[in-house]
């Protein structure tokens, strides 16, 4: 099965101002090895991860999504009433019905476009595809926000997922601008096997009941290793199909930035696209994964560590439930203008920890 090819050229749209929430609760791997058959060691040496956040009982999605939207917005220097629209990406609405994006732009104050975009950890990378064209076809900013409460839908009794995921929200505001260079994007999907990496019940094809309840198929349910083949094979091929279409290579490549969901899948993606370890910022350590919100919670954790110059490129890839994927170059802050964040404009491309500094 092929996806049509189209002509892909960038678009003259940047990034204007980031945004990311963290919920506060944070959680080790020896506090889940305290209740589930695993440790510390065979977290850290199979994913990476060392840490994820917790949303707190009384948080849903879009009380990150809000946190992380008003700060993309100040970021930018922009009033909710600047934005033309506003996109959630997320799989973990508040609820089925309506979309957790006009709960956010009512929270915002706005009465402007709001809607989902459930691409699974894809979301983001199809969002900014959308928010980049909106934010052309209005000619005005549009507000894309990463959002998921992940623990939500994940069996906090089952090893196999509960290990690996996170709560959090990241945003960036998209601007016309006639320096900018978003793109080109390549987006694909494959939906012949979706119990690949799925909540089986709960919706219209077999709704709740006190069965689907008994037999806890309503949590999310993973085929780690199928995920994890397909996740490197489709973010390398998505990530090459970019470059190639841009006329670059990977030693263009000032940052990547791919779908933190293993750290032995980044590194695999990296290696494959021949992408220097120095040059992939990793946040799933530090995160676990977020879905939807790992992709932007990793753009604002890479400008506020000064790992982002005007006039970077950056490669962006994801891969999530869908199957879904994606990938997309930009350049960073093209005219010089954008704020600097907390890391005050310095570049440091410093290899990050390998899995073996990370095991400790
Ligand atoms: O956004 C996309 C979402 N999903 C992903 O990105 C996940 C992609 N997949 C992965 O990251 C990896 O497949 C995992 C981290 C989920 C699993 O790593 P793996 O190296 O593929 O391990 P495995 O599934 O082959 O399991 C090896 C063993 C099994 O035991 P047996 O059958 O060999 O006796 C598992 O039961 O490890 C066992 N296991 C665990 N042991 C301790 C599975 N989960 C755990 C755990 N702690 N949390």
């Amino acid at each position: 099965m092929s996806s049509a090819k189209r002509r892909m050229r960038p678009s003259p749209v940047s990034i204007a101002g980031l945004g990311a929430y963290l919920p506060e609760k944070v959680v080790t791997n020896d506090d889940l090895a305290a209740t589930l058959d695993t440790s510390d060691e065979w977290i850290r040496s199979r994913t990476g991860i060392a840490q994820r956040h917790y949303a707190a009982p009384e948080q849903a999605t879009s009380d990150l999504a809000i946190a992380a939207g008003k700060a993309a917005l100040a970021d930018a220097g922009l009033a909710t009433d600047d934005v033309a629209a506003i996109l959630v990406a997320t799989t973990t609405p508040d609820h089925a019905v309506p979309g957790t994006a006009p709960l956010v732009a009512a929270a915002l104050g706005t009465e402007v476009a709001a809607l989902d975009v459930n691409a699974a950890c894809s979301g983001f990378l199809y969002g900014l595809r959308m928010g980049t064209a909106l934010a052309i076809a209005e000619d005005a900013p549009v507000l894309l926000i990463g959002a998921e409460t992940m623990t939500r839908i994940v069996d906090p009794t089952d090893r196999n997922v509960a290990i690996l995921f996170g709560d959090g929200a990241g945003a960036v505001v998209l601007v016309p601008d006639a320096a900018g260079s978003m793109g080109p994007f390549v987006l694909g999907a494959d939906g012949r096997d979706p119990s690949m990496l799925w909540t089986e019940t709960g919706g219209t094809r077999t709704p709740v009941s006190s069965a689907v309840l008994e037999a806890r198929t309503h949590y999310m349910t993973m085929r780690g290793g199928d995920v994890y083949r397909n996740a490197v094979t489709r973010m390398t091929a998505a990530g090459l199909e970019v470059l190639e279409a841009a006329g670059r290579t990977s030693a263009d490549v000032d940052l990547f930035i791919g779908h933190q969901a293993n750290l032995r899948i980044l590194d695999a993606v990296g290696q494959r696209l021949g992408i220097d370890a120095a040059h992939t910022h990793v946040t799933v350590d530090q995160h676990g994964n977020t879905s939807g919100a790992s992709v932007p919670l990793a753009l604002a954790d890479a400008r506020d560590r000064g790992r982002l110059a005007p006039g970077d490129t950056v490669l962006l890839t994801a891969f999530g439930a869908g199957l879904t994927w994606g990938a997309c170059l930009l350049t960073w802050d093209p005219t010089g203008a954008g704020s600097a964040g907390s890391g005050g404009g310095r570049v440091d491309r410093r290899a990050r920890p390998a899995v073996s500094e990370v095991q400790q």
